[in-house]
């Protein structure tokens, strides 16, 4: 590729990429710092976990798995996986989601539980149905570790 079309093609993609921080267009796979704003910022994502967290504790679909789970250091750690997977500067520090996960023989049902319950965590903190879904998105490549399948 001859250089003056090279610049042509990444003037493009720049220029695509700012598009989608201002809200419009898909870029599922590069971290927008618009997310992480609409999320409000690591403290909006600490509240929206702490929210998760009794909705959790609530939910006899899945709260038998979280028996005995040091519940302070679970919600840092989905903090700051959220606050990172959302283009936050947030640097994550749990294990991974296959190790984290192993042995739970989680559920589609119990997968998709805790994703509503998410979604609810959300909405009750004011974050718009797009930002919601687009945070969804960026968890859905975790499925199959946390499926462990
Ligand atoms: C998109 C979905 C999910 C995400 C992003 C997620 C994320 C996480 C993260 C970041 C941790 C902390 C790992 C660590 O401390 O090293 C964790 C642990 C855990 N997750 Fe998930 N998780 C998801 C789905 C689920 C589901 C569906 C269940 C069960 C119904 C579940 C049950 C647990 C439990 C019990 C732990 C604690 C493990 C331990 O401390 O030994 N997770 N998850």
């Amino acid at each position: 590729m001859k250089l003056p079309v090279l610049i042509l093609v990444l003037a493009t993609l720049t220029l695509g990429g700012c598009q989608s921080i201002g809200g419009h267009g898909g870029d599922s796979t590069s971290p927008s710092p618009a997310l992480y704003e609409q999320l409000g910022k690591r403290a909006g994502i600490a509240t929206i976990v702490e929210d998760l967290l009794y909705l959790i504790v609530d939910d006899t679909r899945i709260n038998e798995h979280f028996a005995g789970v040091d519940v302070e250091q679970f919600h840092t750690n989905l903090t700051d996986q959220l606050c990172s997977v959302s283009g936050g500067p947030c640097t994550y520090t749990g294990r991974g989601m296959r190790e984290s996960h192993a042995d739970m023989n989680i559920t589609d049902t119990e997968f998709n539980a805790l994703a509503e319950n998410l979604i609810l965590a959300m909405e009750a903190n004011g974050v718009p149905v797009a930002a919601q879904n687009r945070l969804i998105e960026r968890l859905v490549p975790m499925y199959p570790d946390i499926r462990n399948l």
